[in-house]
């Protein structure tokens, strides 16, 4: 999974993003160019209205439940779905990119096995959030800090 996330966790307000950091946006592009990215309807939709086209040079899959049809991204029914569609690709790593929704369910059904988290300092509004990280879980592979953000690589520790 990739997210940046406030102190709060918050994620997100009226289907955008809160935060405008050039660097994180970079390293976004950097880390998922060319693999498979995964992401509810909600999130493809605020995509669309920023760049009004789908992420390019990624397979952009996106789960809804009403079927809808876009030019440039697969749609799925849901996580599973989604995964397979991503395996076929195969990528040596398929990224989940948000929103809450997405996130909530696949740490519940413990997906990821590697975070790269940028936390944002403050604690905005918000009405999107990142899932509470369960520390046991997971384990710091690098961090770099950068004064009012830092980019935080986790991995899910053995036997989580
Ligand atoms: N800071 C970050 O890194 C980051 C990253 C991504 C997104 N965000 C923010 O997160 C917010 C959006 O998050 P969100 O939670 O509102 O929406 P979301 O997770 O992006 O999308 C929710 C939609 O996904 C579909 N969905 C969810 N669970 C499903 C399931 N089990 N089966 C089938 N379809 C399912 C539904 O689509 P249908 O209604 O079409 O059925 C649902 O309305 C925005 O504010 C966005 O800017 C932030």
């Amino acid at each position: 999974m990739i997210v940046a996330m406030a102190e709060n966790r918050v994620i997100g307000r009226d289907n955008e993003l809160i935060w405008h950091i050039p660097e994180d946006l970079k390293r976004f592009k950097t880390l998922t160019m060319g693999k498979p990215v995964i992401m509810g309807r909600k999130t493809f939709d605020s995509i669309m209205a920023r760049l009004g086209k789908p992420l390019p040079g990624r397979v952009n899959i996106v789960i809804s439940r009403k079927n809808p049809q876009y030019t440039g991204a697969l749609t799925c029914q849901n996580l599973d779905e989604a995964l397979d569609q991503a395996r076929k690709t195969g990528s040596d790593e398929i990224f989940i990119i948000g929103g809450a929704q997405i996130y909530a369910q696949a740490m519940n059904e413990h997906l990821a096995d590697r975070l790269y988290v940028t936390h944002v300092v403050g604690q905005p509004e918000g009405d999107a959030f990142f899932p509470e990280l369960d520390m046991k879980m997971w384990a710091e592979e690098s961090r770099e800090d950068h004064g009012t953000y830092s980019f935080v690589t986790l991995s899910r520790r053995p036997s989580t």
